[in-house]
């Protein structure tokens, strides 16, 4: 594990951005790791600016994202799906069909889940995996005490995580309470994870990862 401590927000997505390119440059047909929540935004933004000044292709790319809220719509404005069309795939060349977002609508979960497992494996497992964390330490939408070994399945979301996103929403009866997420094992089987954090609220969460 590399640790880098970034002076700035901006400069931490930099950094992260250009983990992207790295992979990018030696594999231009590689699967990427996609995550959701502020912290990213700075790293997705930094991607998009390359691609438009034309030094970016991610026409060969698949994409897999970690989550989605269980319930809401894709069309929901706090949905995962809305918030990685607005913010990303939108402004990019990744083949629609190359992209895939858990589904937080469909009627059979553990098949779906099953489904999403198997649609990673067939595509080569993932390259690099973007992740944020939690202020309560969690990944994707693993909780603490969620399993190394989990695969893709529905999490039930910790209280401080649903204070934590109540942000987003009108009011914290409005946050969804399920989520469907990749696994820890999923997560860990990436060939490279770049976390980004950044801001107090999260340093508690950083000490424990990197010191234990
Ligand atoms: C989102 C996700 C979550 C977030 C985490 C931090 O896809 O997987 O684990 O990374 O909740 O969110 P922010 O960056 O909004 O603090």
């Amino acid at each position: 594990m590399e640790v880098i401590v970034a002076r700035t927000a901006e400069e931490m997505s930099k950094v992260a951005a250009q983990e992207v390119v790295d992979v990018l440059n030696a594999k231009p047909n590689a699967v990427l790791g996609m995550a959701t929540g502020s912290t990213p935004l700075g790293v997705y933004q930094e991607l998009v600016k390359l691609h438009r000044r034309g030094e970016l292709d991610f026409s060969h790319v698949t994409t897999f994202n970690l989550d989605e809220y269980v319930g809401l719509p894709i069309t929901h404005p706090q949905s995962y799906h809305q918030f990685m069309h607005e913010n990303f795939f939108r402004q990019v060349n990744i083949p629609a069909q190359n992209i895939h977002i858990p589904s937080g609508t469909t009627t059979n979960y553990p098949a779906f889940c099953a489904w999403y497992e198997q649609r990673i494996r067939e595509c080569g497992g993932i390259d690099l995996q973007i992740l944020g964390i939690g202020s309560d330490g969690h990944i994707a939408f693993n909780e603490p005490g969620s399993s190394l070994s989990s695969r893709t399945r529905l999490k039930t979301l910790a209280r401080q995580t649903i204070d934590d996103n109540a942000r987003f929403f009108e009011h914290r009866d409005d946050v969804p309470i399920y989520a469907i997420t990749m696994g820890v094992g999923t997560i860990l089987e990436a060939r490279k994870i770049v976390l980004v954090a950044s801001g107090k609220g999260k340093a508690k969460a950083i000490a424990q990862t990197v010191e234990g």
